[in-house]
Order: structure tokens, then C-alpha cells, then sequence
């Protein structure tokens, strides 16, 4: 399973590749937005750090504009992948797009219809939003296993980045499903190091340790 960082923060990217984590980056307005950068400018040093893909949203709203964003998104790195709205105009970007050799991020996905027109129309991701859809008492991460088992039927190339993760259960829950991405926000990531008992065996091993010495002596 990949791990994305969904942030456009560069510090906690940057300690995220510096742990090994960082298979990618996803953003969105609200995101870069938080980060208080120039667009531009905060993309190419995300896309500088990372090896992977690093998504890059706009707010096009016709398949033209959302092109036109999508060439000038794409001049900015080698690794952007274009976050296309699941929109009738969005899928016929994606089309246009992927003709291209642009490689594209459906986004805003909550069925899975909209996740089969995705990958029917060669989306190289799918955003489905768990935690959204958790929010509003329906089941996120059955989303995720009807679009996984449906991509299986079809053998669609299209891989699914769980999205909107708001917990290390979300995490595991995807991976065991099988989902092929994360995209997860550092606060959560940081989590899924951690565990009480690992902190208190660490310590119980360093007592008897020093112990063990001084009776030695
Ligand atoms: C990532 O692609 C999404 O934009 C992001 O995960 C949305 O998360 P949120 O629902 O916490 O805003």
C-alpha cells in the first residue's frame, strides 16, 4: 500500500520522505489555501522533494478550462497529476487529458458509479472521500471495497486513493480491502506509529538493562 501526504505544509513532507513514508502528495484550494503560499511556488518545492505523483486541484469547471489549467499544472513539475472534479465536464477532461499522456486524479467521488465512470473513462486515480461520507452516517469505507471488488471485475488500471482519511483506522481498514493508496494528513500519520505498550516496553527494557549492568559490576 502507497502512502500519500494529503498537505501542501513542505515541513511535514519533508520528515515523511525522511522517514520513508512519502510515496506521494495530494492538494486541494483549501489545502494550499492553509499552507498561505503561492500556488506555484509551493507545488514545485513539493514536487522537488517527493519521487512520486503530487496532485495539484484547480477550479475549472467546463473539459476546456479544466484542459487549460491542467497544461499550465503540468508545466510546473514532471510528477503533477491533474485532480479533475467528478463532473460530466470533469470525465470528459479526463478523457482529453488522459489522450495527452496527463495523468489525472478523479476527485470528489462518494458512489460507485461515479467511480466506475472514472476509471471508464481512463482516470489514472480515484479519490473516494471516506471520512466525508462518514460525517454524514453512511459507510466511507464500503465505498472503498465496492470500488475495489468493481475495479477487480473489469482488471481497470485505475488505482484508488482512500481520501478524506481522518484516522489510522481508516488506514488499515483500506488496507485491508486492499486499496492500493492513502492519502493521509500528517496528524494521522504520525499516529500510525505509535502505541502506548511500545513506549512502556522501551522503558521496562532500559531498567532492566541498566539493572542487569550494575549487578554485573
Ligand atoms: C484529497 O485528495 C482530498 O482533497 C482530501 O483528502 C479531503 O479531505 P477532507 O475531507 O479532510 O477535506
Amino acid at each position: 500500500m502507497k502512502f500519500f501526504l494529503d498537505t501542501a505544509v513542505i515541513e511535514d513532507i519533508r520528515k515523511a520522505v525522511a522517514l520513508g513514508v512519502c510515496d506521494g502528495v495530494t492538494t486541494n484550494p483549501s489545502l494550499i489555501m492553509k499552507a498561505g503560499k503561492d500556488h506555484k511556488q509551493v507545488i514545485q518545492e513539493i514536487a522537488r522533494l517527493v519521487d512520486g505523483p503530487v496532485s495539484v486541484e484547480g477550479v475549472g469547471e467546463t473539459a476546456e478550462e479544466i484542459v487549460k489549467e491542467a497544461e499550465e499544472f503540468s508545466s510546473w513539475a514532471p510528477n503533477v497529476v491533474i485532480k479533475v472534479p467528478m463532473t460530466k465536464e470533469g470525465i470528459k477532461a479526463v478523457r482529453l487529458l488522459s489522450a495527452k499522456d496527463i495523468k489525472t486524479n478523479v476527485t470528489l467521488v462518494f458512489s460507485a458509479s461515479q467511480a466506475l465512470l472514472a476509471a471508464k473513462s481512463g482516470a489514472t486515480y480515484v479519490s473516494p472521500f471516506v471520512g466525508r461520507l462518514d460525517d454524514i452516517s453512511e459507510d466511507g469505507m464500503q465505498l472503498i471495497q465496492d470500488i475495489m471488488d468493481i475495479y477487480d471485475n473489469y482488471e481497470f488500471d485505475t488505482e484508488v486513493i482512500v481520501a478524506s482519511v481522518r484516522d489510522p483506522v481508516h488506514v488499515v481498514e483500506a488496507a485491508i480491502i486492499g486499496a492500493h493508496i492513502a492519502t493521509v494528513p500528517a496528524a494521522v500519520l504520525e499516529k500510525l506509529w505509535n502505541h502506548p505498550l511500545t513506549d512502556k516496553g522501551i522503558v521496562t527494557f532500559r531498567e532492566h538493562h541498566e539493572k542487569h549492568k550494575k549487578t554485573m559490576q
